[in-house]
């Protein structure tokens, strides 16, 4: 059901600092820094040959990357990001097998303006997945 890697999210505790490093230091193609006010999060997208590196930044008092980054202060690993041909269809067969949805269980709107899913990290060995439909 799954297919490629989307990309991984980072999240960090300095986005210009994160954003420039991933530039000067490791010689990435860097994107531009994008709200997100649906998900509480400043986005940097970094495009590899084969994937994309997202580094998340909170934005807003109740951004879901605070309490990460306050028990991760240096930044840390947030979710990983797998493509699916339809999200109603891949969020259905999870919930029968038992996976739980985050939120209200209906897609968002994601960073690349594609329908976007979160699935439980205690269901997926402590790994938050996003899914989204390419
Ligand atoms: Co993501």
């Amino acid at each position: 059901m799954i297919g490629r890697l989307n990309h991984v999210a980072i999240a960090v505790p300095d986005l210009q600092a994160a954003a420039a490093q991933y530039r000067d230091t490791l010689g990435a193609h860097v994107g531009p820094a994008q709200d997100e006010p649906d998900h509480g999060v400043t986005v940097v997208f970094i495009e590899l040959p084969n994937t994309k590196i997202e580094l998340l930044y909170p934005l807003g008092d109740d951004s879901p990357i605070r309490g990460f980054l306050d028990k991760n202060p240096s930044g840390g690993i947030h979710h990983m990001c797998f493509e699916v041909a339809n999200i109603l269809e891949a969020r259905d067969k999870l919930k029968s097998e038992g996976a739980r949805v985050l939120g209200n269980g209906e897609p968002k709107i994601g960073a690349h303006g594609k329908p976007v899913l979160f699935l439980h990290p205690k269901d997926f060995n402590g790994c938050l997945i996003e899914l989204e439909e390419i």
